[in-house]
């Protein structure tokens, strides 16, 4: 038996990924750009047994749905045809962060699993490698295995990888508004936006243009520019979505009033921009001398009911590692089902 595990943590995007060209490949319609974060991270540890069966996936200490087991097992099919070995694998996935709420937990979860299942599985593979092979668990997660600021490339299944980008140290407070998996799940609206909003051609073509323009604004360290890009593709990710038929709304009104907010921290003169993924949960970016003020202006907008499953206090995100192995954190439950 061989057992790996790995970190990683969540990206957010500010250029979005929403739609896809490959649906089983995962190739993005449109690349996009995010800054992986320091914290809210996910670890998973894979075993892998000896002989052929069914995964088993604890999420969090428990049993997985049947749905989120068999994404899994899709996941290690991947790697299992590509070695020609058909052993199962008993996978413990922990999240520090919200799970499904549009906080990337699926992010950082892909980018655990597909870091510690390599490893596992004695697969060797170099950082685009990583990034592909994650991206076939969920796209976003292929930027997750890149630290901080990252490019993914939209292309063909061999060029489409993420790989880092020079800019600016930034700051990201989270402004978790709700804990509560999200209703519609991402893959899902991203199916429904681009069969039935009328808006989706324009959304992939000026996503690439946003892209190059995101591009020069990080070379060039210019936050302010970086930080209207990221707040008006973010709006325009979520009026695709509510333009798909039948509509999906993923802001809620404690979104609208975070976004609000931080408007007004604009007019006070400080640096703040929000950007939303898919979820109500929203994200302010600043700079490392304004976050302290982001923050304690945003601590009486998000929730601290634990009933919600909201992580508490109003954090300050720097740029964080890319996924990679870590020591054994805890023994895995052996047999658990
Ligand atoms: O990787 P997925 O399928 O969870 O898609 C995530 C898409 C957004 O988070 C909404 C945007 C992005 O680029 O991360």
């Amino acid at each position: 038996m061989s057992r790996a595990s790995s970190i990683a943590y969540p990206n957010i995007a500010l250029v979005k990924y929403w739609g896809k060209r490959d649906e089983a490949l995962i190739l993005p319609a449109a690349g996009s750009l995010s800054l992986t974060v320091d914290d809210l991270a996910t670890i998973t540890t894979v075993e892998v047994t000896d002989r052929p069966g069914e995964d088993i996936f604890l999420l969090n200490g428990r049993a997985a749905s049947a749905s989120a087991t068999e994404r899994t097992s899709a996941f290690l099919d991947v790697i299992r045809t590509q070695l020609g070995d058909d052993r199962a694998a008993v996978v413990s996935s922990t999240n520090a962060g919200p799970t499904g709420a549009g906080m990337a937990s699926s992010a950082s979860g892909f980018a655990a699993l597909a870091s510690a299942a390599a490893g596992a599985y004695g697969l060797s593979l170099d950082q685009r490698a990583l990034s592909r092979l994650a991206r076939r668990g969920s796209g976003s997660a292929c930027r997750s295995v890149v630290g901080g600021l990252a490019v993914w490339h939209a292309g063909n299944e061999l060029e489409s990888f993420a790989e880092p980008v020079p800019g600016p140290d930034l700051r990201l407070v989270p402004v978790i508004v709700s804990g509560r998996p999200k209703a519609v799940s991402s893959r899902r609206a991203m199916r429904l936006s681009r069969d039935t909003s009328p808006f989706y051609p324009a959304w992939v073509s000026s996503t690439e243009e946003t892209l190059r323009q995101m591009i020069d604004a990080c070379a060039a360290g210019d936050i302010e520019r970086i930080g209207q890009l990221t707040e008006s593709h973010a709006l325009r990710m979520h009026a695709v979505i509510a333009s798909s038929t039948p509509p999906v709304r993923y802001l809620s009104p404690a979104s609208l009033t975070v976004l609000d907010a931080v408007q007004e921290l604009r007019a006070g003169g400080l640096t703040a921009w929000a950007t939303a993924d898919a979820g109500p949960n929203v994200c302010v970016l600043t700079t490392p001398g304004d976050a302290g003020q982001v923050a304690q202006a945003m601590a009486g907008l998000a929730v601290a009911d634990p009933a919600e499953g909201a992580p508490g206090p109003v954090r300050i995100l720097g740029p964080g590692p890319g996924a990679h192995l870590i020591p054994d954190p805890v023994e895995l439950t052996r047999g658990a089902s």
